[in-house]
């Protein structure tokens, strides 16, 4: 997804935006650029491709300048290429622009410019927008990017310059996120905290429809209508090192192994100290209010959205409430009922995807009270929610999700012992069981993660195979899902996840001889029943790998190939289990076919257009 990094003081400022965009690569871009102010007046210099193709033709033609923006981007309007790029600029080459999001209405507005004689050179909406601001120009470039905006409709984060007023720097947030670095004798601009950490920890984060004004030794914050309008200074008091790779070959390596820590930091304070009851004190809804809630909406994208899908388990199993699961881009449109006793629960690592922030509008608009579960504090989906459960993931780099995942079911898990609690739902002897049982994962975790090189193994005789199967039935089933994502995301290899009772309806005709089918086998009561299907491929040459709770290990081994055995846990509780192996298994399938683990083709880590 798009990046933004704008600089304004007395050092040069090629070097900071290259550095801040290095930053901002994780997230995902298939361009680069920056515009300085140069001794020549504005000057852009801008490339397809990664940063390295950008810093080697700055090598040869380098922007000397105190006053710059500079952008990643990943193509939404037009194919990725040179003029496509940010950023973009009018006729005069006076102006110039670097967005993120979609300015919707852009056509209409390229018409009307065109008609007043704006010529285009990009198939993008950000180059209208330099158009707008160029047109709106009359002595005032606060004001002009202020009209300009009036008429822009859609999701924008923008970062304006004009050679008129060299000694500005104007940002713009409307849905899409957007913080000011401020500095001594010097502010910046990004679309995300890394992006300027290395400069200063002291930011402000900009609401929707809020904008700023940067000079070098001032930063003016208002309302994009130009009421003026005061904030308060949000310390940064994590560390860039925490989001570098730590001796790991990739970031996400790093991150499966960290999520013994992510479990325990997600837990801690939340247990109470007898280990007997869960409470999130952070929830303001009241206990009257969970008892009138009648239905549970989850909703989500991606890996979230199957996190959601244990969420659903755990919510009907603990708290006996009913629970619907929903992708976040086709919730809006398929007209949920929504009530004030329905809770819808969004689900987003970065708390900024789009279609998620959207149902969670939607969810509001219609009367419903919306929780929340993120791993970023401060995001859009935190912020506008009534409750949040904070995952304490830590930042998570790679495109893959690891972490944050799995640390999103232990927010379900404490969900719904607190719900259970509060609806007693539960015998107090099972509460403490699961209390226990959830006290138990992080070394679980620690203990699979010591299994890592047999499943790197396995990884690379799978990455031979052109497609292949994932089965399980009940959370197995949604854990399959999640394992077939992960090696669909980061391996390119085909994929499908399958209700193992299900397989027999169609998809079996696709089993044939050697094709690897990888069995979730972790709950007592369904085992039997996954064993039969699991007989049903063996029959048609299928080549079975289980993922199985130690507790039935050994009828499962006699009906298999090969088997991973995760160490015994609560039948609820295995997901937060048996996705490990999974990860790892994609991880080492990506290696093994040479491809960039951290930042597969095609994806981005946030995801902030609809
Ligand atoms: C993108 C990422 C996925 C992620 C999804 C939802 O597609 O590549 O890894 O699961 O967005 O992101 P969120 O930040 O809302 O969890």
């Amino acid at each position: 997804m798009c990046g933004i990094v704008g600089y304004i003081g007395k050092r040069d400022s090629q070097d900071i935006l290259l550095e801040g965009l290095k930053k901002l690569e994780y997230r995902g871009y298939d361009s680069a650029g920056i515009a300085v102010f140069t001794k020549e007046g504005l000057q852009i210099s801008k490339s397809k491709g990664r940063l390295a193709v950008l810093e080697d033709k700055l090598k040869g033609e380098p922007l000397a300048g105190s006053v710059g923006i500079g952008h990643t981007r990943w193509a939404t309007h037009g194919k990725p290429s040179d003029l496509n790029s940010h950023p973009h600029t009018d006729n005069s080459a006076k102006f110039s622009v670097v967005h993120n999001g979609i300015v919707e209405n852009y056509l209409d507005l390229k018409d009307e410019l065109a008609a007043k004689g704006h010529v285009f050179v990009s198939e993008t909406d950000t180059e209208v927008i330099s158009h707008l601001v160029a047109d709106e120009y009359d002595g005032n470039i606060v004001e002009a990017v202020q009209r300009a905006v009036a008429r822009m409709r859609g999701a924008f984060a923008l970062g304006v310059l004009t050679e008129f007023e060299p000694e500005k720097l104007v940002a713009v947030r409307f849905a899409s996120p957007l913080v000011i670095g401020i500095g001594d004798g010097e502010n910046f601009i990004g679309s995300d905290i890394p992006a300027i950490l290395e400069h200063t920890r002291n930011v402000y984060i900009l609401n929707d429809g809020e904008m700023a004004v940067l000079t070098c030794n001032a930063v003016e914050l208002m309302t994009i209508e130009g009421a003026t309008i005061s904030k308060e200074i949000f310390h940064v008091d994590w560390d860039l090192v925490t989001a570098e790779k730590a001796g790991f070959d990739h970031f996400m390596l790093k991150e499966i192994y960290e999520q013994p820590k992510a479990y325990r930091d997600t837990m801690l304070g939340r247990v109470s100290d007898d280990g007997k009851s869960v409470d999130l004190k952070e929830l303001s809804m009241s206990d009257e209010y969970i008892k009138s809630i009648n239905r549970v909406h989850i909703v989500a994208c991606g890996t979230a959205y199957h996190a959601g899908l244990v969420g659903k388990s755990v919510i009907e199993s603990l708290a006996r409430i009913s629970v619907e699961n929903d992708v976040a881009s086709e919730y809006r449109y398929r007209s949920p009922i929504i009530t004030p006793q329905t809770l819808v629960i969004v689900v987003s690592q970065s708390g900024e995807t789009a279609d998620t922030l959207a149902a969670l509008r939607e969810a509001q608009r219609n009367g419903a009270r919306v929780l929340a579960i993120t791993n970023v504090v401060g995001s859009s989906v935190a912020r506008e929610a009534d409750d949040v459960i904070t995952t304490w993931a830590g930042p998570e780099i790679a495109v893959a999700s690891t972490k944050a995942y799995s640390s999103q079911l232990i927010a379900f898990y404490l969900l719904g012992l607190h719900l259970a609690r509060v609806l007693g739902t539960q015998e107090p002897a099972a509460m403490e069981e699961l209390i226990t049982g959830l006290n138990a994962l992080p070394e679980q975790v620690e203990k699979i993660l010591e299994q890592a090189v047999v499943l790197k193994q396995v990884a690379e005789s799978i990455s031979h195979h052109r497609s292949l199967f994932f089965i399980g039935r009940g959370v197995d089933y949604a854990v399959a899902q999640e394992g077939s994502l992960k090696l669909k995301e980061i391996s390119y290899i085909h994929s499908e996840a399958y209700a193992a009772g299900e397989l027999k309806h169609g998809t079996l005709a696709l089993i044939e001889e050697g094709v690897p089918v990888i069995a979730l086998v972790t709950q007592e009561t369904l085992y039997e029943k996954t064993l039969s299907n699991i007989k049903e491929v063996k029959a048609r040459g299928a080549h079975v790998l289980a993922v199985a709770n130690s507790g039935f290990e050994g009828e499962v081994a006699k009906s298999v190939d090969e088997i991973f055995a995760i160490p015994k846990t609560l039948p609820i509780l295995s997901p937060a289990l048996a996705v490990i192996p999974l990860q790892l298994l994609s991880y080492y399938a990506s290696l093994a076919l040479g491809h960039d683990v951290d930042k597969p083709r095609n994806l981005a880590k946030s995801v902030t257009v609809e």
